[in-house]
C-alpha cells in the first residue's frame, strides 16, 4: 500500500535537521566564509565546487548544476525515491512522520498516541468555552476584547472547574491514565494516591508545533490566583525552552512568512494577531534560547524582539543579545524594540491601536550591532581612555562569540572607525594571517600597494560592482570569474579597478573569506564603498545565474573595446612608425594627437 507523509511532516523534518551534518556524512565539508565546500559527489573534479548553503539549508554544485535540499541529496547519493530518503532522514534523526492518510498512517509512532490526546483535549476545552459553566471564562474574553475570531483562530479553550473532567470524558476512555499523566494533563500525587485534572477553571491556551499538532497548554486563571499561568510540563512532545507559542498561528495567517515578532505572552500574541500583526510569536514567559531562535530562523530571516520597557525586558534583551550572537550567521537578522514603561505588546496595541503601534516598532528598532554598541558603551565615558578600554574588551567579549562571517567583520570595522583603534586587523585578520607565512607576505605586500592609491568611487552599481558584491559574498565564486586581468585593463567601467584588485588577490589566495577581503580595503578610502557592497542582498542560487548573465555582458564589452582598439593599433600605429624620427615636432604633435584619440574611443 502507498504511503503519503504529510507535507506537515515533511516540513517539519526540514526544520529539524541540519543539511551540514546531512551531507557531511557522505562529502568531507570544508568551511568557506559562512558556507561549506567539498568536491562533487555527483560529478568527477579536482576543484571543489559544490556548496553548502547553511542559511538557506540548500546544496548547489556549480560544475554540474546538482542542487536540492537534504531530502533530495539523500535521494541522489544512496539512489532511492523520496518516501525512502525522507524515512531514512526521519529514523536517523529521530523525528515522527506523520502520514496523510489515515489508515497509511505509523502504527509505530511512539508519540502518536500524545498528540492524539492533545489534539483531543484541546477540541474538548474549545467546546467546554460554549457550555454554562464556562461563562466566566467568557465574561474573561469579552473583557479582554478577545472575539469569536481570536478563539477559533486560537482554539481557545476553557477547563472546567472539575477535578476529573479528563478521567470523565468518554473521548478520552480509550486513552491510558499513564499516558495522560506523561503528557501533564493529569497530575499524579503518588503520596496521597490521587490522581487528578493539572488544569482547572482556567483559560486555555493550546500550543500547537509547526505542523499544527497540540504539543502542550498555558492555562490562565480567571480568579485572583498566586499562579497566574500554569503550563504544560515537559512531556515527550513539549519542551517549553524550545516552542515558539503561535508559530503555526503565524504560518498559517502568513504563506510567505518573512520576519516574526517575539514578544513574552500568551495574550501578547493574541493580541498582535487580532490587530494585524499577523507574525507574533512568544517564547512562553522563558528567556530565548537557542532552540527557540534557530527554529525561528528556519522560516525566517528577520527576528524582532519586543520587550517590556522595564528594567526585567533590558535585562531579557541583554540575555537574548548573548544566546544570539554565535547562531548570528549572514542574512539572519536579529531587530530589538523596548516598549514604554509599563506597557506590553497586549496593552500598547489594545490601546493605541495597530498603525500606532508599527509606527512605534519603526521608529524604535534598534539592531542587533547598534545594540551591542549601546550596552557595551553603557555608563562608559568614551572620551576618557580608561572606558574606551573597557568598551573595547566588552564589546569584543560579544563580537568574539559571534561566527566568522561578513556580519562579524562588518561590526568589527565599525568599531574600528568608532574607536580609532585597528580592531579588525589586529584580531581574526591578523590571526588568519598568521596561519601562513605566505599569506603574510601576500596580504602586507597586498595592503601597501593598495592603501596609497587614489580613485573615485561612484556608489552606483555597475557591471563590474556586481561581480564585486558577489565575491565579497562568497569568494569562492571566484572560480566562475573567466576575464583575464589584462583584458579588464581594457574594461573601463566604473569599478574594473577594484574588481582587478580583487581578483588579483583570490587568485592568488582562493582560500580568503569575506572578512578577509574586506579586511583589505580597511581604512582607505574603498572602505565605506566596499562595506556597502559586501551589505547588499546576495542570493546565492540567483546570484551564479545573475553572475554569468553580468560576465558575458562584460565579455562582450571587452570585445568590442579590444576591437576598437585594434583598429587604432593595426591602422594608426604603422603611420606612427613610417614617421621614423626625422621631424620630430611632427611627430610629437602626432603622437598626442592619436593619444587623445585612443583616449576618446576608448572613453565611448
Ligand atoms: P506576563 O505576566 O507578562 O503575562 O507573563 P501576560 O502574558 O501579559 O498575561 P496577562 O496579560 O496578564 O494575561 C508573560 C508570560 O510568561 C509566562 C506566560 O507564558 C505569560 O504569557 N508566565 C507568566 C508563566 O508561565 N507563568 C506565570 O505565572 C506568569
Ligand atoms: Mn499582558
Amino acid at each position: 500500500m502507498s504511503t503519503f507523509i504529510s507535507p506537515n511532516s515533511i516540513e517539519e523534518l526540514l526544520c529539524k535537521i541540519d543539511i551540514t551534518s546531512v551531507i557531511s556524512t557522505y562529502v568531507k565539508l570544508k568551511k568557506e566564509g559562512a558556507n561549506l565546500k567539498a568536491c562533487c559527489p555527483f560529478h568527477q573534479e579536482k576543484t571543489p565546487s559544490f556548496i553548502v548553503f547553511t542559511s538557506s539549508q540548500r546544496y548547489h554544485c556549480f560544475g554540474c548544476q546538482e542542487n536540492g535540499n537534504a531530502i533530495n541529496f539523500i535521494k541522489k547519493i544512496t539512489n532511492s525515491n523520496f518516501t525512502e530518503a525522507v524515512k531514512k532522514l526521519a529514523s536517523q534523526f529521530g523525528v515522527q512522520l506523520s502520514y496523510k492518510n489515515e489508515c497509511n498512517r505509523d502504527k509505530t509512532n511512539p508519540n502518536k498516541k500524545y498528540y492524539d490526546i492533545l489534539d483531543t483535549v484541546m477540541q474538548l476545552y474549545n467546546q467546554q468555552l460554549k457550555t454554562s459553566k464556562a461563562h466566566n471564562a467568557r465574561d474573561y474574553l469579552t473583557k479582554r476584547l478577545l472575539s469569536q475570531n481570536v478563539v477559533d483562530q486560537f482554539v481557545l479553550g476553557y477547563a472546567p472547574n472539575d477535578w476529573h473532567f479528563i478521567r470523565s470524558s468518554t473521548e478520552l476512555a480509550s486513552f491510558k491514565q499513564q499516558d495522560l499523566i506523561e503528557v501533564g494533563l493529569l497530575v499524579d500525587n503518588e503520596e496521597k494516591k490521587i490522581v487528578y485534572d493539572r488544569f482547572r477553571n482556567r483559560l486555555i491556551f493550546p500550543i500547537r508545533n509547526a505542523s499544527g499538532r497540540c504539543i502542550g497548554f498555558g492555562a490562565r486563571c480567571l480568579v485572583n490566583s498566586k499562579i497566574k499561568y500554569i503550563n504544560s510540563p515537559l512531556s515527550p512532545v513539549f519542551s517549553k525552552g524550545k516552542e515558539l507559542y503561535g508559530l503555526y498561528e503565524s504560518k498559517q495567517a502568513n504563506p510567505n512568512l518573512k520576519k516574526l515578532l517575539i514578544v513574552e505572552g500568551y495574550t501578547d500574541v493574541i493580541s498582535l494577531h487580532k490587530h494585524g500583526i499577523n507574525y507574533a510569536v512568544a517564547t512562553l514567559g522563558t528567556a530565548a534560547t537557542t532552540e527557540h531562535l534557530s527554529k525561528a530562523f528556519t522560516y525566517v530571516s528577520e527576528i524582532i524582539f519586543c520587550f517590556d520597557g522595564d528594567a526585567a525586558g533590558h535585562k531579557a534583551s541583554i540575555k537574548v543579545l548573548e544566546t544570539a550572537l554565535p547562531i548570528m550567521q549572514d542574512g539572519r537578522q536579529i531587530k530589538f524594540v523596548k516598549l514604554p514603561l509599563g506597557e506590553d505588546p497586549d496593552s500598547f496595541i489594545s490601546k493605541r491601536g495597530k498603525d500606532n503601534f508599527l509606527t512605534y516598532l519603526n521608529s524604535n528598532l534598534t539592531s542587533i550591532d547598534q545594540f551591542l554598541f549601546s550596552v557595551s558603551s553603557n555608563n562608559l565615558d568614551l572620551n576618557s581612555l580608561d572606558d574606551k578600554a573597557k568598551f573595547i574588551s566588552l564589546i569584543k567579549s560579544y563580537t568574539d562569540k559571534l561566527p566568522f562571517s561578513t556580519f562579524k567583520s562588518l561590526i568589527l570595522n565599525r568599531l574600528s572607525q568608532f574607536t580609532g583603534v585597528n580592531i579588525q586587523k589586529s584580531d581574526n585578520f591578523k590571526k588568519k594571517v598568521a596561519n601562513n607565512s605566505t599569506n603574510t607576505n601576500f596580504y602586507s605586500q597586498t595592503i601597501n600597494r593598495y592603501n596609497r592609491t587614489t580613485k573615485k568611487i561612484n556608489i552606483k552599481i555597475s557591471l563590474c560592482g556586481y561581480i564585486i558584491k558577489y565575491l565579497l559574498h562568497d569568494p569562492s565564486l571566484v572560480e566562475h570569474i573567466d576575464i583575464s586581468i589584462d583584458n579588464l585593463l581594457y574594461y573601463n567601467g566604473q569599478d574594473s579597478y577594484l574588481l582587478l584588485q580583487l581578483l588579483k588577490i583570490l587568485r592568488a589566495n582562493p582560500k580568503m573569506t569575506p572578512c578577509g577581503l574586506i579586511g583589505y580595503w580597511y581604512n582607505t578610502e574603498y572602505s565605506k564603498y566596499i562595506l556597502d557592497l559586501a551589505e547588499q542582498d546576495c542570493e546565492n542560487l540567483e546570484g551564479v545565474k545573475e553572475l554569468k548573465a553580468i560576465l558575458a555582458r562584460i565579455k562582450r564589452d571587452i570585445k568590442q573595446k579590444q576591437h576598437k582598439n585594434n583598429f587604432l593599433t593595426t591602422k594608426i600605429e604603422p603611420i606612427d612608425e613610417q614617421c621614423n624620427g626625422e621631424d620630430l615636432n611632427f611627430k610629437t604633435a602626432y603622437r598626442k594627437a592619436f593619444t587623445e584619440l585612443r583616449q576618446l574611443k576608448l572613453k565611448k
